[in-house]
């Protein structure tokens, strides 16, 4: 079995986390303001637009825990969800969103990379990228970030449903090829799809270790 794959056990603890009580916590403006370090957590990161918050519902089974939308920039907290008192998800403010005023992209960008750098209990940052697009220069700029201050980041492959067959194929392995170099890329890049709930078990799974 590879580091990618998961046998049956691995799957169903993931499921049965996934399928345990999920709660919004808090949403967070300030870093004084963040819930006390007593899980361990996982955040999902990426540039506005990208499905963080869908990817979020998803995993929950969840229509709209998280609020997801068509308006880029919903996202504008620190979204903290407490799953099954084991294990804190968090939704990140999207990255890249043109149309905010500078003051609120300041403001968000020093919470969030704040948050990035300082947290002792986060376990892995998942970052999404559209499949569509591919990494970005502003993906790359928090990879710098997050490989300076040692933070695990997974590459997470989110609209795959709008892909075809053909765009697909070998779209997972040219990431890690390209990303491989960095120190604290985590080398398995997971494709998803919340619309058709593609690479959701499997990114459970993943998140079920964490416990
Ligand atoms: P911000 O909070 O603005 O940073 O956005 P976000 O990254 O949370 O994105 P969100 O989950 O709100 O989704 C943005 C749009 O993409 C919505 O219209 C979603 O319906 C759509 N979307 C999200 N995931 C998928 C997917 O897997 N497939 C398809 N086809 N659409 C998706
Ligand atoms: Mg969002």
């Amino acid at each position: 079995m590879s580091e990618a794959e998961f046998d049956d056990e691995a799957l169903e603890k993931g499921r049965l986390l996934f399928a345990a009580p999920v709660e919004f916590v808090m949403g967070v403006t300030t870093l004084s303001a963040l819930p006390p370090a007593d899980f361990p957590e996982v955040t999902f990161a990426g540039r506005s637009n990208v499905g963080k918050s869908s990817l979020i519902n998803g995993l929950t089974n969840r229509k709209n825990l998280a609020r997801s939308s068509n308006e880029p920039g919903r996202t504008r907290e620190l979204n903290y969800f407490r799953l099954n008192d084991q294990l804190f998800l968090v939704d990140l403010p999207g990255y890249g969103y043109a149309r905010a005023s500078k003051t609120d992209i300041a403001r968000w960008t020093r919470l969030t990379l704040n948050y990035l750098k300082g947290r002792p209990t986060l376990k892995r940052v998942f970052l999404l990228v559209d499949s569509r697009r591919g990494v970005m220069d502003t993906d790359e700029e928090i990879m710098d970030l997050l490989d300076a201050a040692a933070v695990v980041y997974q590459v997470v492959l989110t609209k795959v449903d709008k892909l075809k067959k053909a765009e697909r194929e070998g779209l997972s392995e040219k990431i890690v090829k390209r990303l491989s170099k960095r120190p604290a890329f985590h080398p398995v890049v997971r494709e998803t799809s919340s619309e058709t709930g593609y690479g959701l078990a499997e990114l459970r799974a993943e998140i079920a270790n964490f416990c």
